[in-house]
């Protein structure tokens, strides 16, 4: 008798020859890309490669124009952003959308009320809040008064409270300084210790090598190199092109 092959993880998203564009702009242009259960999966590449228009896709804010995308083993392609979320996808999107006229609580209030029931959201944001204790501390303040970290911190909070089956982080360290990226990226890996499945788009390559299993290189909306992310960052090209040279 043979052996059984080892059964490979599960996928958990998966994604098919997804098209995005914008009128004429074809901005992604074929993509396939999975993510395993409990995996942090990182997507790197240039300004304009179309990575947010893959998490914009996802998440329902744009509309793919073709390609398919499983959670799950369900066929989620092309899902509205409120049934998005139902479903189990979490954005937080690039530039992190606060609301600084508001309070830290009524942001929290206002993405989880569509969603949860009020007993249920008051014990899911009192979850956020001991996992980010200066909210807490600090959740009748606009959200304004935050330092950007701190904002960071409150995305994070915010899309969290749905409890999805995976987070998709867009650029979480943009515009941080140096000691303020490296916390964002200890909370991303708190988050993913607690069993998160994260897709994280990142410009900070180096980074974003080190905390994830898996990685893949967008470049005008086209995958051009994939790989466990061990084996990328030693990868000439990848050095080259997203780590500043040879180290
Ligand atoms: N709302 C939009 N309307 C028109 N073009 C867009 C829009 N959003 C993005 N694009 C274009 O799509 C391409 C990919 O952009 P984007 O997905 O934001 O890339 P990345 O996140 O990798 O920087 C770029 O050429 C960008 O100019
Ligand atoms: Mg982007």
């Amino acid at each position: 008798m043979t052996a059984a092959p080892v059964p490979a993880a599960l996928p958990l998203l998966e994604i098919e020859e997804l098209h995005v564009a914008y009128g004429q702009v074809q901005a992604v242009r074929g993509v396939s890309l999975r993510v395993e259960e409990g995996r942090i999966v990182t997507l790197i590449g240039p300004n304009g490669a179309g990575k947010s228009s893959i998490l914009s896709a996802l998440a329902g804010l744009v509309p793919p124009r073709a390609g398919r995308v499983r959670l799950g083993g369900a066929d989620v392609t092309g899902l509205p952003a409120h049934r998005a979320v139902a479903a189990g996808l979490s954005l937080v999107p690039e530039g992190r959308a606060i609301l600084g006229r508001m309070t830290i609580e009524e942001n929290l209030v206002l993405a989880g009320e569509k969603r949860r029931e009020r007993s249920a959201l008051a014990a899911a944001m009192e979850e956020q809040y001991r996992r980010f204790p200066i909210l807490g501390e600090r959740r009748r303040e606009l959200a304004g008064s935050l330092s950007g970290g701190q904002q960071q911190m409150l995305a994070f909070a915010r899309a969290l409270l749905a409890r999805p089956r995976i987070l998709l982080l867009d650029e979480p360290s943009m515009g941080l300084s140096p000691i303020l990226v490296q916390q964002i990226f200890e909370a991303v890996e708190a988050i993913h210790r607690e069993g998160a499945t994260i897709l994280l788009v990142e410009q900070n390559a180096r980074l974003a090598l080190a905390i994830s299993d898996y990685a893949y290189v967008l470049e005008h909306g086209k995958l051009v190199l994939e790989g466990p992310s061990g084996q990328l960052a030693e990868d000439p090209r990848v050095q080259q092109a997203y780590l500043g040279g040879a180290r």
